[in-house]
């Protein structure tokens, strides 16, 4: 399959604000047919996932976690995100290789395995993070909170999303203003990115 389109990822801790970024963001360029999508995808593996991974009653082994997200995302490209780019779509994922980094790797594992599992997912044209701080957002988390929503591993991921920041692979919003300044701010970027790119 041809990749026409441009596929954009949003990052950010639960309860950053970033699934209405990503929304915001999709409204705001109709103009370049783009479309939303997100992990765990709504594929069967994303569905297990979100049933027995996030809210089951004990913790996988970390190692399965990734290997599932790893499993959901390659599902995820295969059935959603490539066809929206082969017909030229700008692709907008909410969450995707980053977040099992930041969370898996919070969790103990080394980022080194977790990208060899996701050396078969495709690598994303731009990817942004939602910054915010942590504990401003434990306000904003849902009642039912999955296994990841705990202070002590929103400080880790935390960390290690910003590594990535330093490494230039994400590009860091301020998510802590209010929501219609940080969707420009958002917006901003990504026009400036679809500019230097088409
Ligand atoms: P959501 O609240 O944005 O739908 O994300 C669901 C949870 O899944 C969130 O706590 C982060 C977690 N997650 C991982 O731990 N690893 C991953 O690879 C992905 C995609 C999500």
């Amino acid at each position: 399959m041809n990749k026409k389109g441009v596929f954009i990822v949003i990052e950010g801790l639960d309860g950053s604000g970033k699934t209405t970024q990503a929304k915001l963001l999709v409204a705001k360029l109709r103009r370049y047919k783009a479309v939303y999508t997100a992990e765990p995808s709504k594929g069967k593996i994303g569905k297990f996932i979100r049933r027995r991974v996030l809210y089951g009653a004990k913790r996988f082994p970390t190692a399965v976690e990734a290997l599932l997200f790893a499993a959901d995302r390659l599902e995820h490209i295969q059935n959603e995100v490539l066809p929206a780019l082969a017909e030229g779509c700008v692709v907008v994922s909410d969450r995707y290789i980053y977040s099992s980094l930041a969370y898996q790797g919070s969790a103990g594992l080394s980022l080194e395995w977790i990208e060899a599992v996701n050396r078969h997912a495709l690598k994303p044209d731009f990817a942004l993070f939602i910054d915010v701080d942590p504990k401003d957002v434990e306000a904003r988390l849902k009642r039912r909170k999955s296994v990841m929503e705990n202070i002590e591993t929103q400080l880790k991921v935390r960390q290690i999303y910003q590594s990535f920041i330093e490494k230039g692979e994400l590009v860091k919003v301020d998510g802590n203003k209010p929501k219609e300044l940080v969707a420009e701010e958002v917006l901003k970027q990504v026009l400036a990115f679809l500019k230097r790119r088409l």
